[in-house]
């Protein structure tokens, strides 16, 4: 086996038990599985993914022996808050004690991200990072949202930026108590100078648009301004109540519209007949003992569904995609298949992206060799470390 770190012009994995390509016109379904394949990764993108039998001539410099264990995508991780010091780790326990989850809690982790170090911020980032290889993760998305003041939020930014590839400005995460009985003054912040010195640093625009948070006039206003500044609208939408999050995703060409928790007809419709992913985030009701969303319910009306880690120090401290898989596959009546296409190619989707997620020819080199025969193992033995190594454009990370 390779050690981690090793770069090689080209890597084979062969002996694949089952190799997960997300290409139907290879494998069976939605998740183009194959039995008996051979992944080629060359110069860091997929050569060729598919059956043993099928696999071009020539030599590779390194060659995996999967001895009939599976192999899938690396995960994409779409929606993360990464950027942050401290934890609510007793407030995690109030509230299995019996308290409620509220956007208010998140006034605390501001207070302790303004108070890090640029180097603090950086390092919660690149550990977090770095924890969620153990499980497979090999792409990110990270907001900020826990600085609130134009040179935190910018700081916040910054450290993303140097370790995760999608960058989300989220300063519209709740109002700074600073700006409580000012809440029109911290619009025009956002949408002005917040907004003039963090487009930069950013690819997306997000805005928590729910009870306690930002109303959709508010969140209309903060996406516009955005986009206006050439960001890429997402959405946190209809976590803790059903509001206007899902419509206006659609009505902006959202990619995402995240959480997705209380839903009516009309917004499953909405999403149906969009571009916008609905991105599920099993690890926020877990961890604030809420409800799940109704994936079967999005599933069945054709809407494309994502699943992410959501990890923030509130409400949801995971990095683990296949604990969040395993809940998805248990608690909201997805299959293992769908689970696992939504947290590879769903994420993909989610953030506008064709070149991970999937196994196809030209795919970044982005794949994860498990300690199982089957990727049903994933959410099957939930809990259990499967991860055996992680490979990033062909390159062992873990
Ligand atoms: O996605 N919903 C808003 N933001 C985060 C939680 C933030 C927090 O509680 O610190 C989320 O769940
Ligand atoms: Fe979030």
């Amino acid at each position: 086996m390779l050690a981690p770190g090793t770069r090689t012009g080209s890597v084979l994995v062969d002996n694949i038990g089952e190799l997960v390509t997300n290409d139907p016109t290879v494998g069976e379904g939605a998740i183009g599985l194959v039995r008996d394949g051979a992944l080629l990764v060359r110069d860091g993108e997929v050569i060729y993914a598919g059956p043993r039998s099928g696999l071009p001539a020539g030599e590779a410099n390194g060659r995996i022996d999967a001895a009939g264990a599976a192999v899938i995508p690396g995960f994409v991780d779409s929606h993360g808050h990464l950027a942050f010091a401290g934890d609510r780790a007793a407030e995690f326990a109030a509230r299995m004690a019996g308290e409620h989850y509220t956007a208010g809690g998140i006034a605390s982790t501001v207070t302790a991200t303004r108070a890090a170090s640029d180097d603090q911020l950086a390092s919660s980032v690149a550990r977090l990072v770095r924890e969620a290889a153990l499980s497979g993760t090999t792409t990110h998305e990270c907001k900020s949202g826990y600085g609130l003041s134009l040179a935190d939020e910018v700081r916040s930014l910054q450290a993303a930026a140097k370790h995760v590839e999608e960058v989300t400005f989220l300063g519209a995460h709740v109002v700074p108590e600073d700006y409580s009985d000012k809440v029109d003054d911290y619009v025009a912040l956002v949408t002005g100078p917040m907004l003039d010195a963090c487009a930069p640093i950013a690819t997306w625009i997000d805005v928590f648009c729910d009870r306690g948070a930002f109303d959709g006039d508010q969140a209309r206003e903060i996406l516009r301004a955005g986009i206006a500044r050439g960001l890429k609208p997402r959405i946190h939408a209809n976590q803790l109540q059903h509001g206007p999050g899902v419509q206006i995703a659609v009505e902006l060409g959202a990619a995402s519209a995240d959480h997705c928790t209380h839903l009516d007809d009309a917004d499953i419709e909405a999403l149906a007949s969009s571009d916008t992913v609905a991105t599920l985030l099993p690890g926020a009701e877990f961890s604030t003992r809420a409800q799940y969303p109704d994936a079967r319910r999005m599933l069945d009306a054709g809407v494309t569904v994502a699943i992410a880690a959501d990890c923030n120090p509130g409400s949801s401290y995971t990095t683990n995609i296949p604990f969040c898989m395993a809940i998805a596959v248990r608690d909201m009546r997805m299959t293992p298949a769908e689970a696992l296409w939504s947290a590879t190619e769903g994420g993909a989707r989610a953030l506008r992206r064709t070149d991970v997620g999937h196994l196809r020819p030209g795919a970044r080199g982005d794949f994860v060799l498990l300690d199982a025969p089957s990727y049903l193992h994933l959410t099957y033995r939930p809990g259990v470390p499967l991860v055996r190594s992680v490979f990033r454009a062909g390159a062992r990370v873990r």
